[in-house]
């Protein structure tokens, strides 16, 4: 028998691979994954069959090729066991490519010891989630963000002691009741966006104490409405975006000392951004704080600020300006007046102050944002004109968009010896252009380029048939006064639009990839 035992341990030994071998003979503080786990584990995956179903969250789809029966699971990708006892703690299995419905005595209901379980971004169409997961007595994370789980939440998830954070927006037929009344429970981080679930929200906020972040996009609520909220004091991220929410938002409600993370945006929400009481003085003798509310301190955290889509006014306050870790702006498509100030701080990477009345030139700080990625003032009254030079620094742009802004030009004067490697989509409709500004000169990853409705007049010049010859494939001058074009070298061209100008003569043959060629209004 002894001696049996001793064989079968030695085959064990011989069919296990050399890593996890000497994980156990060398450093005994790393157990073996325990075998029921990892057959559980696999039992677990292999009932789901592969999906076809692309997730625009996921970069890549890990293929998670470690997963093989007769290894160690605590090395597997995204297995995590505990160190002393060898339980598997934590599985990651988000944008895994899963597919199916989890069956409500799936073996995964035996990793008893589970603390942190993400499936984000897979497709279990249809499934109900079993109340069995509310028995992970240690669960303290869970994510389910996107997974096309439907039907009734357990109530008993929401009761786990451990849990913390709690993600299942994007399951658009999710629906449950959230605890109405003493929900003890230490949830920091609660997305319930794009859900079902009917939402209190002063019940909400008055039952999580301890909530940093809360994320209702598109949410259903029921009764409630912002100006009734608590002090969201503890509040750090906070996400009510489309929620068709109207009237003056609570400012003062928020701490904008630990706030990161704010978006409001597509709600009706009026009035003006709040003024920072740093300076009385100088606040009452503004005449046009009387209908803004005042805030006690500059959110000196906050790296998101997502207003747009509201019905805001007035001025952008020069608080909005001075954030040292600011990362996105977007107050587009709202009502707000007067001139864009100068940033303080070079850590923007998304700029989006379109479809606002703002006027003016633009702040010349925004040559010093070498972050940014996106800049979008579209459908204003910026005045020119631009200098050429002002987009020298910013090598990570990829798209500028500054559009319907009628009174905006470019000057030509300054020598451009600089490109940005980045930059994909230049819109400049509607502006008071009248020469190609020669900054577009060695643009080399140009695929959009939009100089419609400006005032360009004459022949093509030479070198914009060098600009994205490879990459380019719209390319939008209509409704200018250009008088010729010699040849149309763009490979990729899928749309050209050359309508209303002076062109004479032949047209060049258009290249064959060609999908959509306006040329109507030429003579
Ligand atoms: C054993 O593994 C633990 C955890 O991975 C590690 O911290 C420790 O340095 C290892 N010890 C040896 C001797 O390799
Ligand atoms: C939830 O899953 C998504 C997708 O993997 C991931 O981006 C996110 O960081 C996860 N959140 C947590 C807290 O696990
Ligand atoms: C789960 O239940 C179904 C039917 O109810 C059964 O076919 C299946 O084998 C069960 N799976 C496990 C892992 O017990
Ligand atoms: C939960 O955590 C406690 C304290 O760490 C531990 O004693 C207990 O065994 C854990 N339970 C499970 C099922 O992992
Ligand atoms: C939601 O449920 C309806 C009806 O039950 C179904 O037709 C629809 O496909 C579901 N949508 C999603 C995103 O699961
Ligand atoms: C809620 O908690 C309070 C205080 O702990 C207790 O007095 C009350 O009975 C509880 N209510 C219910 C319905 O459990
Ligand atoms: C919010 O806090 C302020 C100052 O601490 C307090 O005066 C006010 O009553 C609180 N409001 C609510 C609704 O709790
Ligand atoms: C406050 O603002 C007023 C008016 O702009 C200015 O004169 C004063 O110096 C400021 N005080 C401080 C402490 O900055
Ligand atoms: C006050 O508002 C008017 C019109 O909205 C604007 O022109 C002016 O610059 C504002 N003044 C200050 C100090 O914000
Ligand atoms: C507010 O002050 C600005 C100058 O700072 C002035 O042009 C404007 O007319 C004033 N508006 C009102 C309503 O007093
Ligand atoms: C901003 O909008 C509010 C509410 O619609 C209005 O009462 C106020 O006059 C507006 N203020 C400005 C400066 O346009
Ligand atoms: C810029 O903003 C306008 C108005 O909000 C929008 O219609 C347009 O699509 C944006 N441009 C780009 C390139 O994103």
């Amino acid at each position: 028998m002894g001696r049996l035992l001793f064989f079968l341990i030695f085959f064990l030994f011989l069919s296990l691979p050399n890593s996890s071998l000497s994980s156990f003979s060398f450093n005994s503080s790393t157990p073996l994954c325990l075998s029921d786990q990892s057959s559980a584990l696999l039992h677990f995956r292999n009932s789901f069959s592969v999906s076809n179903f692309r997730f625009s969250s996921c970069d890549s789809y890990p293929p998670k090729n470690s997963w093989k029966m007769g290894t160690d699971c605590c090395g597997w990708d995204g297995v995590t066991c505990d160190t002393m006892t060898g339980h598997v703690i934590a599985v990651d299995l988000s944008c895994s490519r899963l597919e199916g419905p989890i069956h409500p005595n799936t073996t995964l209901f035996s990793l008893r010891h589970l603390q942190r379980l993400n499936l984000a971004y897979n497709y279990f169409y249809g499934s109900t989630i079993s109340s069995k997961f509310g028995g992970f007595a240690n669960m303290t994370h869970l994510n389910l963000t996107e997974s096309s789980v439907a039907g009734r939440f357990p109530d008993n998830i929401f009761h786990l002691p451990n849990l913390q954070l709690l993600y299942v927006g994007y399951n658009y037929n999710l629906t449950g009741s959230l605890p109405t009344y003493n929900w003890s429970t230490p949830l920091k981080s609660l997305r319930l966006s794009r859900t079902e679930f009917p939402i209190d929200l002063p019940n909400l906020i008055s039952n999580l104490k301890s909530l940093k972040e809360l994320y209702l996009r598109g949410c259903n609520f029921i009764g409630s409405y912002p100006t009734f909220l608590p002090n969201l004091t503890q509040i750090t991220s906070l996400d009510l975006s489309y929620n068709n929410f109207g009237g003056q938002f609570p400012w003062s409600l928020l701490n904008f000392e630990v706030l990161t993370y704010l978006d409001l945006s597509g709600n009706n929400f009026i009035g003006q951004l709040p003024e920072v009481r740093t300076n009385l003085t100088q606040i009452f003798s503004s005449n046009n704080s009387s209908n803004s509310q005042l805030v006690n301190k500059i959110p000196s955290n906050l790296e998101s600020l997502i207003l747009s889509n509201n019905l805001l006014n007035g001025t952008i306050p020069s608080w909005v300006y001075t954030i040292p870790s600011l990362l996105d702006l977007s107050l587009d498509n709202n009502r707000f007046t007067g001139q864009i100030d100068e940033f303080q701080h070079n850590s923007l990477k998304y700029l989006d102050l379109s479809n606002n009345n703002l006027h003016g030139h633009l702040p010349i700080s925004i040559a010093k944002l070498v972050s940014l990625s996106y800049l979008n003032i579209s459908f204003n009254n910026i005045s020119g004109p631009l200098e050429s030079v002002m987009f020298s620094k910013l090598k990570t742009l990829q798209i500028i968009d500054l559009s319907h802004n009628p009174l905006l030009s470019f000057s030509n004067y300054s020598i451009v010896d600089y490109t940005l490697p980045n930059l994909w989509d230049l819109h400049l409709s509607s502006c008071n252009i009248s020469d190609f500004p020669d900054f577009i000169k060695s643009m080399e990853s140009l695929r959009e380029l939009d100089f419609s409705n400006n005032h360009i007049k004459g022949n093509i010049p030479i070198w914009l048939l060098e600009v994205g010859k490879d990459s380019l494939s719209s390319l939008n001058l209509s409704y200018n006064s250009l008088t010729s074009i010699r040849h149309l070298p763009w490979k990729n061209l899928q749309v050209l639009d050359l309508s209303y100008n002076f062109l004479q003569g032949p047209l060049p043959i258009p290249p064959l990839e060609l999908i959509s060629f306006q040329s109507q209004g030429i003579i």
